[in-house]
C-alpha cells in the first residue's frame, strides 16, 4: 500500500472538494482492498481509518410474521403464480429458519477464502435470512428445476472474483441433486481464472472466465503500475468463445476503481489515478464503454441467421461493507442485515449500478431488431448493500484470532461467505430464467 494511496489521503483536503470525497475514500478503500486481495502486499500503517466509524445500532425486531407461506403446490401451479412481473431488487431480509441448501462438509467447490463456517466464523445468525421482495415471494433455490431449464446449455460467468463468488454459489447449490465434473481448469498462481464444469445427466456446462474489465485489458503487475484498458476491444480470452455459449453471466465492478490508463483507437482517452500527465476522467464512463463494447459484440457476433440466440444476464454492482480500517479486526463487524429503511443505494454504488442498469437497456434496445437475444439485468445491488454481516471479513483465513486479537488481521468486507447471501442472487437468477421461459425468443430475422 506504499503506492500513491498514502501521499493521496494525506494531501486530500488541498485538492478534493466535498463532492468527491465520499467517492474518493470508496474508491481508496477498495484499492487498497484489491491490492490486498490480488497482489497479497505486506501491511502498511498508511492506511488508517481517516474517517468516523458511525456503528449504528442495529435493532432487529423479529419479522417471522411477515413471512408469506411458500405456495405449496407443483412447479406449474407456482408458474402461474410469478407471471407477473416481480421487482426482486426492493424488500427486506426477514428471519428464516430454514437456512442454506449446503454447507462445507456438503460442497467441496469453493475458494477457501468463502469457506467461512470452515475458517472458525463464531456466529451462524448471518445463514437464517431469507429475502422477501415487496411485491411477491421469492421461492427456495430449486437445483433440480435450474438443471431442467438449463438442460443441454452452456452458461458462462465472466467477470472478476465476484463473478467467481456467484458461481461457486451456483455450483454448490446445484451440488445438492447433480454433482458436476471438473472438465477444464487453467490456474494463473493459486487461483483459477478459467475453469468449466459439466453435468452429465443433464447436459449442462458452466464455465467461469475471468475478464474483470470484459474488454481487452492489461492488469497491473510489479513493473507496470497501472492498468491498461483498451475500451474499444472486447477481451478475446471470454469473447472467443462466445458461439459455444449459451447464456452469459456478467459480473464486473471493482476492478474499475484501480488505478488505470484508458486507450480508445489508437490514442490515450485518460486515466484514472495513475499518476502522469493525462487527463483523469474517472470509471463511471468507462464501465459505460467497457460493458457496451462486450454487450455491442455480442449482437454483432451472434445477430447474424443462421446463430443461436443467447441470454445474457447483467449481475449489478455489489457494494463492500467496509466501516474502518482494511486491516483491523472490526472491519465489517455487523452480523445483522439492515432495513430497507435504514440504508438507501447511493453514492458509488448508485452510479455503478446505473450505468449498468442503462446499458443493459441499451442493448436491448440494439439488439430487439434481432429477436435472438435476451437481456437482462440482475439487480441485486440494494439487497447486496442490506447484508453487512455476510462477509468472510477476517475469516477468509482460517482461525485468524487463534492466537488471540492481532493488531492487524487481513479482511474480506468485498466477497460473500458460501453459504451466505449470495445465494440469493441465484435464486433471483433462476426466477429470471422461468420467466424467460414463458417467454421464449422469437427470431424476426428468419
Ligand atoms: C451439513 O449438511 C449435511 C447435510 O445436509 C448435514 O448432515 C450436516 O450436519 C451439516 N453440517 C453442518 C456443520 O451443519
Ligand atoms: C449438449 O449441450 C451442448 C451445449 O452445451 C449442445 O451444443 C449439444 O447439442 C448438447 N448435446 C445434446 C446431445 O443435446
Ligand atoms: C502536462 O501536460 C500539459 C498539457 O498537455 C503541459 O502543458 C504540461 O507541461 C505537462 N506537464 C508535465 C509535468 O509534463
Amino acid at each position: 500500500m506504499k503506492i500513491r494511496t498514502s501521499n493521496f489521503m494525506k494531501d486530500k483536503s488541498n485538492f478534493l472538494n466535498m463532492r468527491v470525497l465520499p467517492l474518493t475514500i470508496c474508491s481508496l478503500l477498495s484499492i487498497s482492498l484489491l491490492l490486498l486481495y490480488f497482489y497479497n502486499l505486506p501491511f502498511s500503517p498508511s492506511s488508517k481509518n481517516e474517517f468516523t466509524q458511525s456503528k449504528p445500532i442495529i435493532n432487529i425486531i423479529s419479522q417471522s410474521s411477515l413471512l408469506v407461506p411458500p405456495p405449496s403446490s407443483s412447479y406449474s401451479e407456482k408458474k402461474k403464480a410469478y407471471q407477473k412481473q416481480c421487482d426482486y431488487s426492493k424488500g427486506d431480509w426477514i428471519k428464516d429458519t430454514k437456512g442454506p441448501l449446503y454447507n462445507d462438509t456438503t460442497c467441496s467447490l469453493m475458494k477457501e477464502g468463502r469457506n467461512c463456517i470452515k475458517h472458525g466464523r463464531p456466529d451462524s445468525d448471518y445463514l437464517y435470512w431469507r429475502w422477501k421482495p415487496n411485491e411477491c415471494y421469492l421461492p427456495r433455490f430449486e437445483p433440480k428445476t435450474f438443471l431442467q431449464l438449463i438442460n443441454n446449455k452452456h452458461i458462462a460467468f465472466v467477470g472478476d472474483s465476484v463473478a467467481r463468488n456467484q458461481l461457486e454459489s451456483l455450483l454448490c447449490m446445484l451440488s445438492t441433486t447433480s454433482i458436476p465434473k471438473l472438465v477444464y481448469k487453467n490456474s494463473i498462481g493459486k487461483d483459477s481464472q478459467f475453469s468449466r464444469w459439466y453435468f452429465s445427466s443433464y447436459n449442462v456446462t458452466i464455465s467461469l472466465y475471468w475478464s474483470p474489465f470484459l474488454v481487452q485489458g492489461i492488469e497491473k503487475s510489479n513493473n507496470r503500475p497501472n492498468n491498461e484498458l483498451y475500451l474499444d476491444h472486447v477481451d478475446e480470452k471470454w469473447a472467443k468463445d462466445m458461439d459455444q455459449m449459451d447464456m452469459i453471466v456478467f459480473s464486473i465492478g471493482h476492478w474499475f476503481l484501480l488505478q488505470a490508463i484508458y486507450l480508445e483507437g489508437n490514442s490515450i482517452l485518460g486515466c484514472h489515478y495513475c499518476g502522469l500527465n493525462y487527463t483523469d476522467v474517472g470509471f463511471y464512463d468507462v464501465l459505460r464503454k467497457s460493458l457496451r463494447t462486450s454487450l455491442n459484440s455480442i449482437i454483432d457476433r451472434r445477430g447474424h441467421k443462421g446463430k443461436n440466440g443467447i441470454d445474457v444476464v447483467v449481475t449489478t454492482f455489489t457494494p463492500h461493507h467496509f466501516e474502518g480500517a482494511w486491516d483491523k479486526a472490526g472491519a465489517c463487524p455487523k452480523t445483522k442485515p439492515y432495513r430497507s429503511e435504514e440504508k438507501k443505494v447511493e453514492g458509488m454504488d448508485n452510479e455503478m449500478r446505473k450505468v449498468e442498469v442503462e446499458e443493459v437497456e441499451n442493448a436491448k434496445n440494439k439488439g430487439n431488431e434481432f429477436g435472438r437475444f435476451r437481456f437482462e439485468v440482475l439487480d441485486i445491488t440494494n439487497l447486496a448493500l442490506l447484508r453487512p454481516d455476510g462477509h468472510p471479513g477476517p475469516y477468509m483465513n482460517p482461525f485468524p484470532f487463534f492466537n488471540g486479537v492481532q493488531e492487524y488481521v487481513q479482511n474480506d468486507c468485498v466477497h460473500w461467505c458460501l453459504p451466505g447471501p449470495i445465494d440469493t442472487w441465484n435464486e433471483i437468477f433462476l426466477e429470471l430464467i422461468k420467466k424467460w421461459e414463458e417467454q421464449p425468443r422469437i427470431d424476426l430475422s428468419i
